[in-house]
């Protein structure tokens, strides 16, 4: 901020935010539109079910129920409160003083602090060079204590989005762990960026994979959308005490004070369901960035989905390193406070103007490390 003050926004190259920088689709303001020139039900802009609108959960379940292996209704999901809004929804239902939840490094640096709101406790798994979780890691701290995992595909920081495989494993790691010490886990699938994905892996759905799956999603992305703050919860049919869990849910975004999801935000998403923001427009960014910064000499493992990059520290230091960008007025975010020490951080959801302007910086500064 008091870079941009000194010398002028235009001047200083941020990437340091997760912010959407693609416009919405056309169709989410076709529905704008619609809405606002349309009739207006009574008690439109009331309360509702906690759940939220049964029309826009109908249109979920509808989505969720064609791109996966679950039949899904209505009754399965509840609209959250964003993304944020659905993990501390879960958390609030799931957790009793000191369980403990796993959180893969490098992660989203907000899940410790929702942790935390729950009475709950996060321990940490270590990741590959591949930035996938550490299987060794994982077996050694799954415990009695485990009520939940949460993962994160496409991933904040990193880009990287898991495969079949990896996902498989860690269900199969959660089920021992739950068959030995007799416990419930829950696997709470984070992933506001399923759709934001350059290579057409297709992203299992947890709930296909795992009985106590959970996911945790939201518009913000796919429909650019993170100001209007919608998300939702969605469990699959194989879940066993589905109902208990539901009444949970309703129960926590009650309590917790959301009461339920924006009104408006809800019949804006439940009319462009199936949109998206143009990817290829990310993808043409996250290539740019990419192919140049490997040509300067930088190490990155090529990211396969959402808006970051997450290169090694040419320092052995990201602090010190994203220091000295800074001098150049590039602003990243050092890889240690998402658990990556030895990384940092870029999100490409900028301007091109943006990323053209601070590939010069990018170069003086490894040029200057490298000699
Ligand atoms: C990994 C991850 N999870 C959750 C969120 C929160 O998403 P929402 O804005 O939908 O609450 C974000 C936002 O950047 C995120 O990166």
């Amino acid at each position: 901020m008091l870079l941009k003050k000194e010398f002028g926004e235009e001047n200083v190259q941020d990437f340091s935010l997760g912010n959407p920088v693609l416009d919405p689709p056309n169709e989410f303001f076709e529905s704008l539109t619609k809405i606002s020139s349309g009739i207006r039900p009574k008690g439109i802009h009331g309360y509702m079910q906690n759940a939220g609108f049964v029309s826009t959960r109908n249109e979920i379940a509808q989505k969720l129920t064609n791109e996966s292996k679950s039949s899904v209704n209505s009754d399965d999901i509840l609209i959250t409160t964003g993304a944020a809004g659905a993990i501390n929804v879960i958390l609030h239902s799931i957790l009793d003083q000191n369980d403990e939840v796993i959180i893969f490094k490098p992660y989203f640096p907000e899940y410790k602090f929702y942790v935390d709101n729950h009475g709950g406790k996060s321990v940490y798994c270590e990741f590959n060079e591949d930035f996938t979780p550490s299987i060794e890691s994982l077996n050694s701290i799954i415990s009695d204590k485990t009520k939940a995992i949460i993962l994160n595909s496409p991933n904040n920081p990193t880009g990287a989005t898991y495969s079949k495989e990896v996902i498989e494993n860690i269900c199969k790691i959660a089920s021992s762990a739950e068959e030995k010490y007799r416990s419930k886990i829950f696997i709470i699938s984070d992933e506001p960026y399923r759709y934001l994905e350059y290579e057409n892996t297709f992203q299992p759905f947890i709930f296909d994979l795992y009985e106590r799956g959970i996911v945790a999603s939201s518009f913000s992305k796919d429909l650019s959308i993170a100001g209007e703050r919608i998300g939702f919860i969605a469990i699959g049919d194989r879940l066993n005490e589905k109902q208990t869990l539901i009444n949970a849910f309703n129960f926590s975004n009650r309590t917790l004070g959301y009461v339920n999801a924006p009104a408006l935000g809800q019949r804006l998403v439940e009319n462009s369901i199936n949109a998206l923001v143009d990817i290829s427009q990310y993808q043409s960014k996250r290539d740019k960035m990419y192919s140049s910064l490997i040509e300067f000499g930088y190490e990155i493992i090529k990211p396969t989905g959402a808006f970051y990059l997450f290169p090694k520290s040419p320092l052995e230091n990201d602090v010190e390193f994203t220091e000295l960008l800074k001098k150049e007025r590039i602003l990243v975010v050092p890889g240690a406070g998402f658990g990556g020490a030895g990384y940092f951080r870029i999100s490409y959801s900028v301007e091109d103007k943006v990323i053209s302007k601070s590939l010069d910086g990018f170069k003086k500064v490894i040029d200057s490390i490298k000699g």
